[in-house]
C-alpha cells in the first residue's frame, strides 16, 4: 500500500479515498508504521463491534506520544521553534521554545508531577491560561502517561468542581491569575472555591503570571517554579498502550452533566497528526497559528498534538482579537509571518465589523492557508475572511469536527480541493459519512439532506464517555444501529459536498462554544422566584447563535424584572461561566408544553427567531393558552 500521509493533489486525494474505502486497515497501516516511532508493534490494526460500541485501533502497540511529538525531532530540528508565545500585552516580547527547550521543559515538568505522586493512569486537572506551560503541562501528562483533562479557563468554581470531580483528579494545574485584554482574572481564588467541593486533589501545582498575591494552602499548594528548577530535564518516557487513554476533555450534552470524551493514544496520534498536514499542508518552514484555546479539543489536536508531531512550528497566543485593538490577530500574523491562519467564525464576524483599516496596515503577504472551526460561517463572513484576510489568495478550509471525533472529518484539502463558501465540503479520506432521514434509513441518492452520521470508526474517535458507557452508546450509537451519530444535520450536493446546517439536538453552539440547554436551565433553576424556564438560541450576528431564556417566576408579581434578570445572569456565570449568559430573558406565566410535560422548544424557538407566523399545530398542547402570551411579549 502506498503511504497517504501526505496528499499533495487530487490525484492523490481520489487515490487515498480509494484506497481507504477498499483497505482501510491497509491505508492506516501503512500511514501509522511509516510516520511514527512505536516501541512495539501492534498486532491488529483494528478491532470493533460498533453495537457495544468498543472499539480498538493498533491493538498491543507500545508508544510515547511524546517521543513523536518531541523526541524524534530533537536530531533534525531541535533549534527549530516548536511553540511560539506571544503573550497578551504587546509589551511583553515573543518567546519562542526551541524542540530542544521543549524537551527539556516538559521532563522537568514530568518529573515535578512524579515527585508529587502522580503516576501513570492518575487524573490531572489543567486549569490554566494560554501560556506556554499548558502546552508543556499536557505532555508533561503525556510524558509520564497520566491522563490530562484540561479545563478551560473561563468556567466557574462550580463547573470546575463538577470537572474535577467526575474523574477524580488527584492534582491541579493553575496559575495565581490570566491576563484578559486589559483584565485579569485571578484563576487561584477560583481553583480554592472549587477545592472546597474536590476531595481526591491531593496537590496544586501554581503558576505565577500576574504577580498578584494568592493563598497558598499548607501540604497541598506549591509554586511550580522552585520545584522546576530543582528537577532533572530527563524523564525516560512512559510505555504506552495503543488503547491507554491520553486525555479526557468535556463536553456539553443536551442532558445532564458534561460527559468527559476518552481519547486513547496510538489513534489519536496518527489521525491528529494526518489531518494537521493534510488540513492544512503544512511544510517544514511554515509558521502556523490556531487562535483556539487549549481548553478545547481544538487546541489539543491542532496547536499540541498535530503540529508537534508534524515537527511544525505552532504559534501561542495568550491574548484577545481585540486588544489592544481589533487588529491584533493582523498584527501578530504579521509579526510572525504568520502561513497558516486557523479561527472561528464568531472571531471573524467580529473582527469584520471594525474598520478595514486596521486590516491593511499589516502585511499579510505571509498567509497561504486560512480555517475556520466550531461552527457554520455565514457566507458574507467567508467572503470577508477571503478577500480581506487571503486576498483571495489563500484557500479557506472550512472544517468540520467534533470534540467526539478528536480530528477534523470534513474539509476541503487548500489547493487541492474545491472550496465553497458555508460548505465543508468533502470527507477527509478514511472518513466514511451518511445522511439519515426521519425514518432511520440512510440517503442513498447523491444529494440529501438528513442527520449526519459517521458509518465506519476512524482512529482518532473518543472511546468512551468517563465513568458512564452507557451514555456513550446512548448518545452516539442509539440513533442509527451500529453507525455513529454526530447530533448535527447536514445537506450534500451533487457532488458530495457537506453543509453543516446545525445541531439537531438541545446542544446550541454560541460562539463557537458547545453548550447544553440542560445545564443552563438548571442553574437558572436555582434561583429561588423561579419555578421553570427553557432556554433556546437565536440567529445573532457575531455570537451565530445567541441564548434566549424564557422564564416563569413562581410569584408573577415581581417588580424589579431587569433586576432578575441580573441576577440570573449572575447565577449562570457562577455556575457554569460568562460563555452561558443569556442575551435575552423573557418572563412568561408558563413554557409549552406536550400533554406528557415535554417542554415543546420548536414553538420557543420560532418566536425566539422572530418566526411567529407559522408555530404549527399547537392544539395538543397541555397549555395552548400560553403561546400567545409569550408571542406577544417576545423580546
Ligand atoms: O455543530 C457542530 C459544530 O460544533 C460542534 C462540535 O463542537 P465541539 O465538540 O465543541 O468542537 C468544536 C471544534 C471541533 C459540531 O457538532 N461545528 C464544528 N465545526 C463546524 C461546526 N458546524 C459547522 N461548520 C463547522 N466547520
Amino acid at each position: 500500500m502506498q503511504n497517504h500521509y501526505h496528499i499533495d493533489s487530487l490525484e492523490a486525494y481520489n487515490q487515498a479515498c480509494q484506497d481507504a474505502t477498499n483497505t482501510p486497515e491497509d491505508f492506516w497501516d501503512t500511514i501509522a508504521r511509516e510516520n511514527f516511532d512505536w516501541i512495539a508493534p501492534w498486532e491488529s490494526v483494528l478491532e470493533h463491534d460498533l453495537s457495544i460500541p468498543a472499539v480498538s485501533w493498533f491493538k498491543g502497540a507500545k508508544l510515547n506520544i511524546t517521543l513523536n511529538c518531541i523526541d524524534r525531532h530533537l536530531a533534525t530540528r531541535g533549534s527549530k521553534t516548536a511553540l511560539l508565545f506571544e503573550p497578551n500585552d504587546l509589551g511583553q516580547p515573543a518567546v519562542a521554545i526551541s524542540y530542544r527547550e521543549l524537551h527539556v521543559r516538559v521532563c522537568k515538568m514530568a518529573n515535578v508531577l512524579k515527585s508529587k505522586g502522580i503516576q501513570k493512569g492518575d487524573r490531572v486537572c489543567l486549569y490554566l491560561p494560554m501560556i506556554p506551560e499548558l502546552a508543556i503541562a499536557v505532555l508533561a501528562c503525556a510524558r509520564i502517561g497520566a491522563v490530562h483533562s484540561v479545563v478551560f479557563a473561563g468556567f466557574s468554581a462550580a463547573a470546575l468542581a463538577t470537572r474535577i470531580n467526575d474523574c477524580d483528579c488527584k492534582m491541579v494545574i493553575t496559575s495565581d491569575g490570566s491576563y484578559r485584554g486589559a483584565k485579569t482574572i485571578d484563576l487561584k481564588a477560583i481553583v480554592d472555591t472549587a477545592l472546597l467541593s474536590c476531595e481526591a486533589v491531593q496537590s496544586v501545582l501554581v503558576v505565577k503570571r500576574i504577580g498578584t498575591e494568592i493563598t497558598l494552602y499548607k501540604n497541598r499548594d506549591y509554586w511550580i517554579q522552585p520545584l522546576l528548577d530543582a528537577a532533572s530535564g530527563v524523564c525516560q518516557a512512559e510505555v504506552m498502550d495503543a488503547e491507554d487513554p491520553l486525555f479526557i476533555l468535556y463536553t456539553s450534552g443536551s442532558t445532564g452533566k458534561p460527559k468527559g470524551m476518552v481519547h486513547t493514544t496510538a489513534g489519536y496520534m496518527v489521525y491528529s497528526a494526518y489531518s494537521f498536514k493534510n488540513v492544512f499542508q503544512y511544510q517544514e518552514k511554515d509558521v502556523y497559528w490556531c487562535t483556539a484555546d487549549i481548553g478545547w479539543v481544538t487546541g489539543h489536536s491542532y496547536i499540541v498534538y498535530g503540529p508537534l508531531a508534524n515537527g511544525a512550528t505552532s504559534l501561542m497566543f495568550e491574548g484577545v482579537p481585540t486588544y489592544p485593538d481589533a487588529g491584533r490577530f493582523w498584527e501578530v500574523v504579521a509579526k510572525h509571518k504568520v502561513t497558516q491562519f486557523y479561527t472561528a467564525p464568531t472571531a471573524i464576524r467580529a473582527l469584520a465589523k471594525e474598520s478595514l483599516s486596521l486590516v491593511e496596515k499589516h502585511d499579510l503577504s505571509s498567509l497561504k492557508v486560512l480555517g475556520t472551526v466550531g461552527e457554520p460561517i455565514n457566507e458574507e463572513a467567508w467572503h470577508w475572511y477571503d478577500d480581506h484576510i487571503g486576498k483571495n489568495k489563500a484557500p479557506i478550509v472550512d472544517t468540520w469536527w467534533q470534540t467526539e471525533t478528536g480530528g477534523i472529518m470534513i474539509t476541503s484539502l487548500p489547493g487541492i480541493t474545491k472550496t465553497i463558501p458555508t460548505y465543508a465540503t468533502l470527507p477527509l479520506p478514511g472518513i466514511k459519512l451518511a445522511l439519515m432521514d426521519d425514518t432511520g434509513q440512510q440517503i442513498t441518492t447523491p444529494q440529501g439532506q438528513g442527520k449526519l452520521c459517521i458509518t465506519f470508526p476512524w482512529p482518532s474517535m473518543a472511546r468512551t464517555i468517563y465513568g458512564n458507557h452507557q451514555r456513550y452508546k446512548q448518545t452516539y450509537f442509539s440513533a442509527f444501529k451500529n453507525v455513529y451519530f454526530t447530533g448535527d444535520g447536514a445537506l450534500r450536493d451533487a457532488e458530495g459536498n457537506y453543509r453543516i446546517t446545525g445541531r439537531v439536538d438541545d446542544v446550541i453552539i454560541v460562539s463557537g462554544h458547545n453548550l447544553g440547554t440542560a445545564p443552563i436551565e438548571d442553574a437558572i433553576n436555582q434561583h429561588p422566584l423561579i419555578a421553570e424556564s427553557a432556554v433556546v438560541g437565536f440567529a445573532h450576528d457575531i455570537k451565530g447563535t445567541a441564548l434566549y431564556g424564557y422564564v416563569t417566576l413562581k410569584n408573577t408579581n415581581v417588580t424589579n424584572q431587569d433586576q432578575l434578570r441580573k441576577e440570573i445572569n449572575a447565577k449562570i456565570r457562577l455556575e457554569i461561566g460568562a460563555i452561558a449568559k443569556l442575551d435575552k430573558i423573557q418572563f412568561t406565566q408558563g413554557l409549552p408544553k406536550t400533554r406528557s410535560g415535554k417542554i415543546m422548544r420548536r414553538i420557543l424557538r420560532k418566536i425566539a427567531g422572530k418566526q411567529t407566523d407559522n408555530l404549527g399545530d399547537i392544539s395538543t398542547l397541555l397549555n395552548p393558552e400560553v403561546v400567545k402570551d409569550i408571542k406577544e411579549n417576545a423580546l
